[in-house]
């Protein structure tokens, strides 16, 4: 009986693919960058086609509503009130498409090449949220969704998330549900589906040195007047020691050792020396060298340059003395990590070893912890049924070094953990010039969400 409805639910995603797929398209041309003040627009048109497309399936209570920020989706579809409630998480905003010189077709005209589909947001995350809303249709039109669904769809992730918390404290009779469905992760592999439980947390700084009233004569003040670019380079030279380690003080003192088992399990991943180096092509790795590689990405912190600027940075020489010189940097924190102990630690790295021959300024710009499931996450086992059901395998269980400040959120402010998942890939090049998306693997996450949807 469920298997009958199941199987319409994935004929009906079989036949009307290609209609599902031209409006994920248009979805992925609007340039939704949260960054950028230049694409307000292209924000609200990202939520007004979302908006319409959740209407159109029979949602209620659909509504873009305004944040200080970005406005983020609600809307409904409860037609059960003796069934379980999904909260589902999406976000519509995406990553700036620079350096657009090295994308091989616009970010923002998604193109297909070979069994991938290029374009900013492919893969984090408008296909997620494409998949999920696929899913949903698929089971609307062909019979009666039996389970009640919340969706929620912010367009500030990419940004840290500053107006979600006031968003989830304000609401909470409105997202009141059982269990969350939380896709902006991904997969080991095409043919490993993996459920994350835990993420690293971010902790991201601007840190601004200034010298000179203005740029000076390199050669009429060089020697006298310090030089902000030169201190920006030995203050960030000694955040890290030999060994890769960061001397921010106090930085690894609360974090949570992992044990032995969850060691041993980890390691069972095969994420590697050469899983790294394959997908980034680097000739070697770097970081703690005394942890190996997946525990360095899942439960050890890190410290990123992630921009840089000073001085004169366009074709040709110029002699000067900058007067400014700025870094932005982030912290990846895992459990235990308090961010505020965190930026406390940076500032008094700083006092120390900043000289006095400049004038500097910190600013913190976005803080979220880590996030680790302390008990299984509710929902798990009907989600993983539905995984092993469309792979044909069990899923892994696995760390995540990226972060979803909304996990943390969710699980704080309305109680509830999340099951952090995706079908995103680890070499999707997310963030990355030609990020992309594996179509097949999509597809396949479309069918393990209706059998999800269906098994309840
Ligand atoms: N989807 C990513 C996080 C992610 C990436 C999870 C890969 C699992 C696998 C998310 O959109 C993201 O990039 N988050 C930001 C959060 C930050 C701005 C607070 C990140 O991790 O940099
Ligand atoms: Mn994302």
């Amino acid at each position: 009986m469920a298997q009958d409805l199941i199987n319409q639910a994935l004929d009906y995603y079989q036949a009307n693919y290609e209609k599902l797929h031209q409006e994920f398209l248009h979805l992925l041309r609007i340039p939704s960058v949260s960054t950028a003040d230049a694409h307000k627009n292209d924000i609200q048109k990202a939520a007004d086609f979302l908006v319409e497309k959740l209407t159109t399936l029979g949602f209620t209570k659909v509504k873009a509503h305004p944040t200080s920020c970005h406005p983020i989706i609600f809307g409904e579809y409860t037609k059960h009130p003796d069934k379980p409630t999904i909260l589902l998480y999406g976000h519509y905003d995406v990553q700036p498409p620079d350096p657009l010189d090295q994308w091989d077709t616009d970010p923002f005209d998604p193109t297909i090449r070979g069994e991938h589909l290029y374009a900013r947001g492919a893969s984090d995350m408008k296909g997620q949220v494409w998949a999920t809303i696929a899913a949903l249709e698929a089971i609307i039109k062909t019979g009666d969704l039996p389970v009640n669904v919340k969706f929620l769809i912010e367009g500030e992730e990419e940004i840290g998330s500053p107006s979600l918390d006031k968003f989830l404290e304000e609401n909470k009779a409105m997202l009141s549900c059982d269990l969350v469905l939380n896709p902006d992760a991904g997969m080991l592999a095409p043919d490993k589906p993996t459920i994350i439980y835990a993420l690293r947390g971010l902790a991201y700084f601007e840190l601004r040195v200034y010298g000179p009233a203005a740029d000076l004569h390199s050669g009429v003040f060089g020697g006298v007047v310090d030089n902000p670019a030169n201190v920006m380079c030995k203050i960030i030279s000694g955040m890290h020691d030999e060994k890769g380690h960061v001397t921010i003080p106090g930085f690894y003192d609360d974090v949570r050792k992992l044990s032995k088992e969850e060691s041993e399990e980890l390691a069972r991943l095969g994420m590697g020396e050469s899983f790294f180096k394959d997908i980034t092509s680097v000739p070697a790795l770097g970081g703690e060298q005394d942890f190996p590689p997946v525990e360095r990405i899942g439960a050890r912190p890190t410290l990123d340059v992630n921009g840089l600027y000073a001085g004169f940075i366009e074709k040709g020489a110029k002699t000067i003395i900058p007067s400014y010189a700025m870094a932005k940097i982030s912290t990846r924190l895992v459990p235990d990590q308090d961010p505020d102990t965190v930026h406390e630690g940076l500032k008094k790295y700083l006092e120390n070893n900043i000289p006095e021959t400049v004038r500097w300024e910190l600013d913190l710009m976005s803080a979220a912890p880590a996030y680790i499931t302390e008990s299984q996450a509710p929902g798990l086992d009907q989600f993983k049924s539905a995984l092993k059901a469309t792979w044909g395998v069990d899923p892994l269980n696995k760390r995540e070094g990226g972060s979803i400040p909304v996990a943390t959120s969710m699980k704080n402010i309305l109680g509830v953990d999340s099951i952090i998942t995706g079908f995103g890939l680890p070499d999707d090049q997310i963030h990355s010039p030609n990020e992309r998306l594996h179509l097949p693997t999509q597809k396949k996450g479309v069918e393990a969400l209706i059998r999800f949807f269906y098994s309840f």
